[in-house]
């Protein structure tokens, strides 16, 4: 059996442990790349180095050139800037759209039949953006976001019922930012939901820090975002696709009219495998729910329309 290639793009924090990750797990080999020269080569170099001790035989190689991206099976994009002291949510979106763009179409130029996951902010528009520029079925563009968010939540509930994580299945809709949607009613410890477990405002206080929960890593790290989880969500995403799971996890997929949203991307519970999006399931959603969702759906659209 030929082994799986996935393409990181992106060698920054995010790119290179979402390679790491894929290499010690075996699911795949790698190709890392990123216009800095030198970066994935040394970083792919090290990865490889560590290979006997680890005890992988999936390969990793870092480059500059996208000859050297041909026929992946798999692409996560995690290219982009992060934003900088002075510069506008506007700046960051138009530098990371060009680059997204851009990367887009090269990526599909040398894997005309490659799996796309978008990891790049603002995490919605630029799933939008890739697919409009990779002329792929919807199907094989998908945005990672709902399962670091859903991470994060079960995470939350975990310490605050002190019970196994292992027990805790959590869901989050919508876009990928402060109007995110939390669904308490299913999300449940082992099958349970925590409405049954949790009193009302604890989960409310629960919801808020899931929202924020990047920009709570963010204030601690002064510098830079978080890594670690996002680099886990993205390869659970490419686990599913590689090992054709049908796993159900949110993401951020095209709705064609699910949830009253016509042609925009937006994160929602989607079946995972071999062709990508399988299926987007539509949950039942309360009166509360529906509106969190709509005033998440109408955020995403303002900040699409801002690269229109
Ligand atoms: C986060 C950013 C990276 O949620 O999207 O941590």
């Amino acid at each position: 059996m030929s082994k799986a290639k996935v393409t990181v793009v992106g060698a920054g924090n995010v790119g290179a442990t979402a390679a790491q990750r894929i290499v010690e797990k075996q699911l795949a080999d790698v190709c890392l790349i990123d216009i800095v020269e030198g970066l994935p080569q040394g970083k792919a170099l090290d990865m490889m180095q560590s290979a006997a001790t680890e005890g992988f035989d999936t390969q990793i190689v870092g480059t500059n050139d996208y000859v050297d991206t041909a026929n992946s099976d798999v692409v996560v994009i995690t290219a982009g800037i992060a934003r900088k002291p002075g510069m506008s949510r506007d700046d960051l979106l138009k530098t990371n759209a060009s680059i997204v763009g851009s990367v887009t179409e090269q990526i599909v130029a040398h894997s005309p039949n490659c799996i796309i996951i978008v990891v790049s902010n603002p995490l919605d528009v630029m799933t939008q953006l890739a697919f409009n520029k990779s002329g792929f079925d919807s199907k094989r563009v998908v945005g990672m976001a709902g399962v670091l968010d859903a991470s994060r939540y079960a995470r939350f509930i975990a310490e605050a019922l002190n019970c196994s994580i292992k027990d805790v299945r959590a869901m989050v809709l919508g876009g990928h930012g402060d109007t995110m949607v939390p669904v308490p009613q299913y999300t449940t410890v082992n099958g349970i939901s925590i409405t049954e477990l949790l009193p009302a405002e604890k989960i409310k206080e629960i919801n808020d820090r899931t929202r924020h929960g990047g920009a709570e890593i963010v204030k601690h790290l002064k510098t830079g975002s978080a890594y670690y989880a996002p680099s886990a969500s993205a390869v659970a995403m490419v686990e599913a696709i590689l090992l054709d799971s049908g796993r159900i996890l949110p993401a951020c997929a095209l709705l064609k009219g699910e949830y009253g949203v016509n042609d925009l991307y937006c994160g929602v519970p989607v079946e995972l495998g071999k062709n990508g999006v399988q299926r987007v399931i539509e949950l039942p959603l309360n009166e509360t729910e529906l509106a969190e969702l709509q005033a998440s759906v109408k955020a995403v659209k303002e900040l699409s329309s801002e690269i229109a």
